[in-house]
């Protein structure tokens, strides 16, 4: 599928973006895994989430959809049978590490595999703690998917992750939470911590201790009704693209205000916008609120490697705010953007280049000197949903006509992109 994108010479609306990926995918396999289930209310409309109720329901859950609404019966670990055939996460990474955590419990061997982009990504950082927990794990050459997991009965383990991945934290807890003993996992650089919020509301204990989260073996939870707030990550390609355009004002309304996913707003004040930050509650352990960017001159900045965790997803948005800086935006420590859904170091240079733009890549980033006048180009998604819509907001700000050719990628996260950003265009 083309996307299409003309000028605009302003962004502005109040959106509401769809319910949080990360959260949704939390959600469901943590209501499985519970005693009773409970319905989740503002499921995330993203094919990746849909993967992750697929698998589980390949795996025996019973789950229902009404409308925006996922309920899930429950029944716990002991209820998941060995599933017909391989299990397809589609594109997501997130379903494939996380479940590989719940499966490392589970007295029975699947294949957990994917489309062509995930079978090429990494899954040694899962496969190595959850083997010294006692599973027996096996993946194609270079760790790659399909990854083939006999579980059984597990032992506790602390375990240092090399790779800041919240991720990889959330399989070892998952893991952990069957596992005999008490499971510890010590971050480098803090993550995302929407599983330890999670567990706790739906009244697990956790323990957060310098750096290191840790579960008790053998815990055991009812479930609950859960709300999901709406995805940061989705709202960040409309407000840094409004962040350097003067006249632009987009408002984001209801969003997860997770510290480790709103990275992207601190930069772009750095970068001078006017960003306003309002909470108006709480969900599912998580702050909700509103989130206001007003378009401004922005001046470039350079993102050090210890912000990169809670702003990894947002790089492609910020890496098009940078074209309309004054003056270089240097990104260093973001070397895991290259086993992302493309390279994302490689497909955004291509991309922004083709539309004029001064960006090179490094081994770990990218640097981009603006501001840089964009001329409108044909350009290719890479299969990856986060490049294609950072191009397309790129593509509001050159001149001329924009064409993202397969853009149908963008249903992996946001289904709705091209319609709010059609509503937000002037
Ligand atoms: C995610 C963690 C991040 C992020 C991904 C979702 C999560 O990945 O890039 O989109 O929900 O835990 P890593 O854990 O690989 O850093």
């Amino acid at each position: 599928m083309d996307l299409e994108v003309l000028p605009a010479p302003a962004l502005r609306a109040r959106l509401k973006v769809p319910g949080d990926k990360a959260l949704s995918h939390r959600a469901s396999i943590l209501l499985a895994l519970s005693r009773k289930g409970g319905r989740i209310r503002g499921f995330s409309s993203a094919a990746d989430a849909l993967s992750t109720v697929g698998v589980l329901e390949a795996l025996g859950a019973a789950v229902a959809r009404e409308g925006g609404e996922v309920v899930l019966s429950g029944g716990g670990r002991e209820s998941l049978r060995a599933p017909a055939g391989a299990l397809d996460c589609g594109n997501s990474g997130s379903t494939l590490r996380m479940l590989a955590g719940v499966l490392a419990a589970c007295p029975f061997e699947v294949t957990l595999t994917g489309d062509p982009s995930l079978r090429r990504r990494p899954m040694e950082r899962v496969a190595v703690p959850l083997r010294a927990m006692g599973a027996d794990i096996s993946c194609e050459e270079g760790g790659r998917p399909p990854l083939t997991v006999k579980g059984g009965r597990l032992k506790g383990i602390s375990w240092k992750s090399p790779v800041p991945s919240a991720q990889v934290k959330t399989a070892v807890l998952l893991a952990g939470l069957s596992a005999e003993g008490r499971t510890s996992v010590e971050e480098t650089l803090p993550t995302r911590d929407h599983t330890e919020r999670m567990l706790r509301f739906l009244g697990v204990e956790v323990g957060v201790a310098d750096g290191t989260v840790s579960v008790q073996g053998g815990a055991s939870w009812e479930g609950a009704d859960l709300d999901i707030p709406g995805d940061p990550s989705s709202a960040a390609f409309l407000l840094c693209a409004a962040a350097g355009r003067p006249g632009s004002r987009i408002l984001a309304e209801g969003v997860c205000l997770n510290p480790g996913r709103l990275g992207f707003l601190e930069v772009l004040r750095r970068m001078g916008a006017c960003v306003r930050v309002r909470p108006m509650g709480t969900a599912g352990g998580e702050e909700v609120g509103d989130l206001e960017v007003e378009g401004g001159d922005l001046k470039g900045t350079c993102i050090l490697p210890a912000e990169v965790p809670a702003l990894i997803d947002e790089l492609p948005a910020l890496a098009v705010a940078a074209c309309q800086a004054r003056g270089e935006t240097r990104v260093t420590g973001a070397g895991e953007l290259r086993v992302k859904e493309s390279d994302r170091i490689d497909t955004l240079v291509t991309g922004l280049r083709a539309l004029g733009a001064r960006i090179e890549g490094t081994a770990d980033g990218f640097l981009v000197e603006g501001p840089a006048r964009l001329r409108g180009a044909v350009v290719g998604s890479a299969g990856d949903h986060r490049i294609a819509m950072a191009l397309a907001m790129a593509g509001t700000m050159a001149e001329g006509r924009t064409v993202v050719r397969g853009a149908e990628c963008i249903g992996i996260s946001f289904p709705e992109f091209s319609r709010i950003l059609e509503g937000a265009s002037r």
